[in-house]
């Protein structure tokens, strides 16, 4: 048994990916409070800010993250998360990383898309400087305010072309926003070559989870959890090696198919020989980071060394990365495991 200490350090030097992460949610609780003050005048006392992490469910949750978005008041505004998403990277050790970013609720306020756009280039641009990590972005189309917003977010990436988004997803509320809504979306951003990934089987049945494959055609499946219910789905999963992006403790927090960390899917998944990576969704509301949940692997399902070595190497392995740069990451994993590995024992 590794001890704490020792595996955190550990982990941080193995160069790993993160594949599902959203951008708004890496934000610190500086940054709410700088954001606070900056639209009200007043402070944002500790007691809103246990108030505002207080939720039962997934649309709870969702409810608490619109609340982060509404803090926002100006373009440069978003310099902050990214500041925090550079200080996240750097704190996991992550070599690559694939971030949703939310619009909707920043367009309802009359935020200009082509200036957000402009300035997530801007802090990308500087991550990599700094880090030498490459960030990039899939635009969270959103499921929860209906076809025609997916729609005008569509449109509005597809004229607000850069390479740092490679693609869309669909996030928001999957009670209220099925899949079958959005397969034009997802037909046209395919057409325009997008690439295309779908929360499903989150908050849903796996029935969501064959939707999201079969009207949707998600190149990943963000979650998939329900699929523990449907040994079909399990074994197509496992038969195409369509990638899920698995969020343990964020789960343990929205409740529907996890009560506790325990009794979470991703041990049985990856024994079912289904391509699972390891993700963290929401860091500062589900207070939790990647290397965190590397040890709640270790700790709670009983992952043993070399399992969470492969879930490392699966993270590239389902990334949007060529195969040359997959490749290439890979053997860095391997190297830096062998190295560091005969260090720690
Ligand atoms: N947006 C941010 N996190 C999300 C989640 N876990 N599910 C759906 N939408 C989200
Ligand atoms: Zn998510």
């Amino acid at each position: 048994m590794i001890k704490k200490p020792d595996f955190y350090d550990f982990l941080k030097k193995i160069p790993k990916a993160e594949l599902h992460l959203h951008i708004e949610a890496v934000i610190s609780e500086a940054t709410i409070k700088k954001l606070f003050f900056k639209k009200n005048n007043v402070e944002f006392t500790d007691r809103a800010m246990h108030n505002l992490f207080s939720y039962e469910d997934l649309n709870g949750f969702i409810a608490a993250y619109l609340q982060v978005q509404e803090l926002f008041t100006s373009i440069d505004d978003f310099d902050l998360i990214f500041d925090d998403l550079k200080n996240y990277i750097l704190d996991n050790g992550l070599a690559y990383v694939e971030v949703f970013a939310a619009p909707s609720a920043f367009l309802k306020k009359g935020f200009s898309f082509s200036e957000m756009v402009k300035n997530y280039k801007k802090n990308i641009q500087k991550i990599k400087q700094e880090t030498g990590v490459t960030v990039n972005l899939l635009i969270d189309v959103s499921r929860t305010f209906g076809e025609e917003n997916a729609q005008k977010n569509l449109d509005l990436v597809l004229g607000n072309r850069i390479p740092e988004i490679i693609g869309i997803g669909l996030g928001g509320a999957e009670t209220k926003g099925p899949s079958k809504d959005f397969g034009h979306v997802f037909q046209r951003a395919r057409d325009n070559n997008l690439l295309t990934v779908a929360h499903a089987g989150e908050d849903v049945g796996p029935e969501s989870i064959w939707d999201a494959i079969n009207i949707l055609h998600a190149k990943r499946i963000g979650h998939g959890i329900s699929a523990k219910f449907d040994e079909k789905l399990m074994q197509y999963l496992a038969d195409t090696q369509l990638p899920l992006e698995i969020c343990p403790t964020s789960n343990v927090f929205t409740k529907k198919y996890v009560q506790i960390y325990e009794e979470h899917p991703i041990k049985m998944f990856f024994e079912k020989n289904i391509l699972v990576t390891l993700n963290t969704d929401d860091p500062l509301f589900f207070g939790v980071s990647l290397i965190d949940e590397y040890w709640k692997l270790y700790t709670k399902l009983h992952f043993k060394k070399n399992e969470i070595k492969q879930l490392i190497l699966n993270g590239f392995t389902a990334s949007f990365l060529t195969d040359e740069e997959k490749e290439s990451f890979k053997n860095a994993v391997e190297q830096t495991w062998e190295k560091f590995d005969a260090e720690l024992s």
